[in-house]
């Protein structure tokens, strides 16, 4: 039997990653798509593949529940403990010294312990924080080193307010900004499955003419065929009618398969517990679990959504905010569609409502 292939297709992504990256930075880049689609894996893909001569810090929100500016200095940085320079010119040429190739797969960006101390005890300033990466980018870039900075899953700290009660997400867009279109130290790359997110920050954060977009989607149909082939899928109509492009199905039904079902019973079990799931939904909205939204808001909203991609303004923004929040639609901030988080769900929606 075939074993899973460890990396397929976007061949277009990344060689426009690559290209944004090979130039000096000047944009914020939001990296956005639905959920499964592969953005964390293209990323992982891209650093991989850069030149020695980039230092690459790989942030992922995921990591840890981020509630408090804290937590998300605990996630930021990775402490050095032992002897290490307290200067940051001085740690920093230790930290180059260790090879980039093994940088590029640290996760957090290394910091002194005494450094790292005394910014915890200040967590209230978040300049401080901001402070201290743009002289550690600076000394990076001064070493002859690109920098980039990748934030995974950035929806999660939405909510994150420092001690003076402001959004800690404007702070570090504002950094992000100077860091890219101001200063051209840093290349930034935001991904996020989240686009209502997106949306809030830009109109929070004077984005505007600072920030572009990276689309990560699922595989359109002539690439999801070419994909199945690879994984050893029989019946693309079949697959492609189920789960679409979206290579986290694809990866799952992989495994089903791999559990000795075929594909059609895989298939068909995918759908069974994704319309299982859709029901807990719909259940959990009835009893009033999901506050105030109710029921038949939501269904209407699900009828709408049997069509597939429509344009938001279809569905009422509150009705349209839940379901982007509950990750049952995806919404494309850019074209201004929303569509079912995947093919998948769509096909649940059509059984169920
Ligand atoms: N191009 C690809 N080739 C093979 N597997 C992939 C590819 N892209 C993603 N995957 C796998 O699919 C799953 C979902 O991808 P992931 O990157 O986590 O999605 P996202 O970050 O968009 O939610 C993961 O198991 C990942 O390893
Ligand atoms: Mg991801």
């Amino acid at each position: 039997m075939i074993d899973i292939p460890e990396f397929v297709n976007r061949e277009k992504e990344k060689r426009e990653l690559k290209a944004i990256l090979s130039g000096r930075p000047n944009f914020v880049y939001f990296v956005y798509g639905p959920i499964n689609s592969g953005k964390t894996a293209l990323l992982m893909k891209v650093i991989e593949e850069l030149p020695d001569d980039y230092v690459v810090f790989y942030i992922n929100f995921r990591w840890r529940d981020v509630q408090t500016i804290n937590d998300l200095i605990r996630v930021l940085f990775k402490v050095k403990r032992g002897k290490v320079s307290e200067e940051t010119k001085e740690f920093i040429k230790e930290v180059l010294k260790g090879g980039v190739k093994v940088l590029h797969k640290l996760k957090g960006i290394p910091i002194p312990e005494n450094m790292f101390d005394l910014l915890f005890r200040r967590a209230d300033k978040v300049e401080d924080i901001f402070a201290y990466l743009e002289e550690y980018f600076e000394e990076i870039r001064e070493e002859g080193y690109q920098p980039v900075l990748i934030l995974d899953e950035m929806q999660t700290i939405k909510d994150v307010i420092n001690a003076t009660g402001q959004s800690v997400l404007k702070g570090l867009f504002n950094f992000l900004i100077g860091m890219t279109k101001e200063r051209h130290l840093c290349h930034s790359l935001c991904a996020t499955s989240d686009c209502l997110f997106i949306e809030d920050v830009y109109s929070n954060a004077r984005l505007e003419g600072r920030a572009k977009y990276l689309l990560v989607d699922d595989f359109d149909r002539e690439t999801a065929f070419r994909v199945y082939e690879e994984f050893g899928f029989e019946d693309k109509e079949l697959v492609w009618d189920y789960i679409g492009g979206k290579i986290g199905d694809i990866i799952s039904l992989f495994e089903e398969k791999k559990r000795g079902l075929n594909e059609k019973e895989a298939l068909e079990r995918m759908l069974k517990d994704q319309v299982a799931k859709l029901r807990d939904f719909l259940e959990a909205v009835e009893e009033g679990e999901k506050g105030k939204i109710r029921e038949n808001e939501v269904k209407e909203a699900l009828e709408r959504l049997k069509e597939g991609e429509i344009q938001s303004v279809k569905i009422p923004r509150r009705v349209r905010r839940f379901l982007i929040e509950e990750n049952i639609i995806f919404y494309n901030p850019v074209e201004g569609t929303v569509r079912p988080q995947s093919r998948l769900l769509w096909k649940a929606i059509k059984e169920l409502v």
